[in-house]
């Protein structure tokens, strides 16, 4: 049984206050991020908006005929937004010559459904590779050039260190944005861009390109070390103490001042379970240790390219960019079995350092490590958006708890062309959570609100507000027998509304509540009421007392779907 000691005033976290990259719009009517407490909301039309959302498979969005059967069942998945590719290869499909028919389709059909897009950039990259850019640049290896491994090999990779790559690909985000202000500045249809795609070298641990070994073996950019040395505090622990071992140098080359790289001459094997980690490893949260500075150089030159194509097209249009995180598993020791120099949390700093234009450092989240990651992409006030991740009752859970307890931007399931019509879970949850949104919304960065992740006869203890809580895996007893097989991870969510009074969203649950200002008063339920929001109206449904408060002293949360109770407490001794 894992119990979590939480703290009320521990989720409003000091960190969060330094070292987010998120920006306020010039023009607040259009998409933007902002400020409630310590949470940085996506604010679309004036208000705060929670994205429901899920993405459609890549090659999905390249047809429209493909696409118009599935809008209705993503409208009945109760998605409220949903994650779209644009690929370079479509849009200019000659040098200099655009063809936006398939983005104004796109964006036709999504009104029509009533639905909000967040537009995938698939430029230079996709999960590490380079395949999204036009015929004229990839048959052009000459004037755009390619990675190499350190054999020499050409990758197929486009090299981040190449003007000309940068520049073409600069060139035609900013065409795309300029366009989406040109037909969506009054709709805002589209929320939000992620720039490229799980960006970083697969296959080696870094780019050998001639000009990746002229840089490597110069010295660490003066922009880098001001921003390490005015940060110096709060760097993430791993690139801190890396930086410490070798004496916290503020000149010489990258590796004088972040250590070795890669022996020369050993080859990486693909996807190695070898060397394994260790648990000190795990338990840091620093699963590499393998010539981190391979890493720490790619993250700097990614960063340089995907943040100046981020400019040119916030230039143009000024909505929140993002990019996302292809995660190092388990069994990935080495920086290139999963994209080196990606955004992972290990190198979140020199993203900032980088690219100050991207506003959101994105995990794309299936690995089974949920609430750890989530505390690794907002250790620094990183906004939280999970554009990856799973659906199902392990998704939805960690969906809700990713909005009750890091404050997340959205939530998105991949490949909702499947899921949409077959993932009962995923709809009926979105519903709920579209009717508790505002609420939740409302909430965020307050210190009022907290959640939790409970798996299959778990519980979780915490305390919120002037109450403890736990709240245990509800086995159903004989008399109440399940219609339903039991999931095997709920979330609970809870908001403190007043000194005696809690706003409980669960599902498969049991909570109990104890004072946490005079152990010695007992606790009871004055008054509980089931009921649903419309409308951010509270609507009550039936009290409940006897059989439906167990033990009369404790909430109940049906086995089957997520549901929420309103609470009023009492102490006597
Ligand atoms: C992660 C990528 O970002 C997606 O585009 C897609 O390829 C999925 N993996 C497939 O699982």
């Amino acid at each position: 049984m894992k119990t979590q000691i939480l703290i009320c005033v521990a989720i409003v976290s000091l960190a969060g206050l330094c070292g987010s990259n998120a920006q306020t719009s010039n023009d607040p009517s259009l998409p933007h991020l902002s400020k409630q407490g310590t949470a940085t909301q996506l604010v679309v039309d004036g208000k705060p908006f929670l994205v429901l959302g899920a993405e459609l498979n890549n090659s999905s969005a390249s047809s429209l005929e493909y696409m118009k059967p599935l809008w209705p069942k993503l409208v009945a998945a109760h998605l409220n937004t949903v994650l779209a590719t644009v690929t370079w290869e479509l849009i200019e499909p000659q040098e200099g010559r655009f063809d936006f028919n398939g983005v104004d389709g796109l964006l036709q059909q999504a009104r029509a459904n009533n639905l909000h897009l967040v537009l995938l950039w698939f430029g230079s990259w996709k999960n590490g590779k380079s395949t999204y850019q036009p015929l004229w640049v990839k048959t052009d290896q000459k004037r755009f050039p390619l990675a190499c491994s350190e054999d020499g090999k050409s990758m197929p990779i486009l090299t981040t260190l190449s003007d000309a790559n940068r520049n073409a690909d600069a060139r035609a985000f900013a065409a795309l944005m300029r366009h989406l202000r040109e037909v969506d500045g009054q709709n805002h249809t589209v929320l939000m861009i992620q720039v490229e795609n799980e960006a970083g070298i697969l296959g080696d641990t870094r780019d050998y390109s001639p000009a990746a070994n002229m840089a490597i073996a110069g010295p660490v950019p003066k922009e880098l070390i001001d921003y390490l040395v005015a940060h110096k505090d709060t760097l993430a622990p791993e690139l801190r103490n890396l930086w410490a071992t070798n004496g916290f140098k503020t000149s010489g080359t990258w590796t004088e001042v972040f250590g070795p790289g890669k022996p020369a001459g050993m080859m990486i094997p693909v996807r190695t379970l070898s060397p394994p980690l260790t648990e000190a490893e795990h338990e840091t949260g620093w699963r590499n240790l393998h010539w981190p500075v391979d890493e720490i150089f790619m993250a700097w030159n990614y960063a340089r390219f995907i943040g100046s194509v981020a400019a040119a097209g916030k230039a143009e249009y000024d909505i929140p960019m993002y990019v996302n995180a292809w995660l190092q598993q388990r069994d990935h020791a080495w920086p290139g079995t999963y994209p080196s120099g990606g955004p992972l949390p290990q190198v979140h700093d020199i993203w900032r350092a980088g690219a100050p234009a991207i506003d959101i450092l994105a995990p794309d989240l299936y690995v089974p490590e949920f609430e750890e990651l989530c505390a690794r992409f907002t250790r620094s006030g990183n906004p939280l958006f999970i554009p990856e991740s799973r659906a199902g009752e392990w998704g939805m859970a960690n969906a809700i708890y990713a909005f009750g307890t890091h404050d997340a931007i959205g939530y998105s399931p991949f490949g909702v062309d499947r899921l949409a019509g077959s993932d009962l879970e995923l709809a009926r949850t979105y519903d709920f959570l579209s009717t508790v949104a505002p609420l939740i919304l409302a909430n965020q960065g307050q210190g009022t609100m907290t959640a939790v992740l409970v798996n299959t006869n778990a519980t979780q203890s915490f305390r919120l507000g002037n109450y403890n809580i736990e709240a245990k895996f509800w086995n159903p007893p004989f008399y109440l027998p399940a219609t339903n097989a039991l999931p095997e991870r709920v979330a609970g969510l809870f908001i403190s509304t007043g000194p005696d009074d809690y706003i409980v969203i669960g599902r498969n649950l049991v909570v109990y509540f104890s004072s946490a200002t005079d152990p010695a008063e007992s606790v009871g339920l004055g008054t509980v009421e089931e009921g649903v929001y419309q409308d951010g109206r509270w609507v009550p449904g039936r009290r409940l007392n006897g059989d439906e408060t167990p033990e009369w002293k404790a909430l109940r949360f049906p086995s089957d779907h997520y549901s929420v109770q309103q609470v009023k407490l009492y102490q006597y001794r």
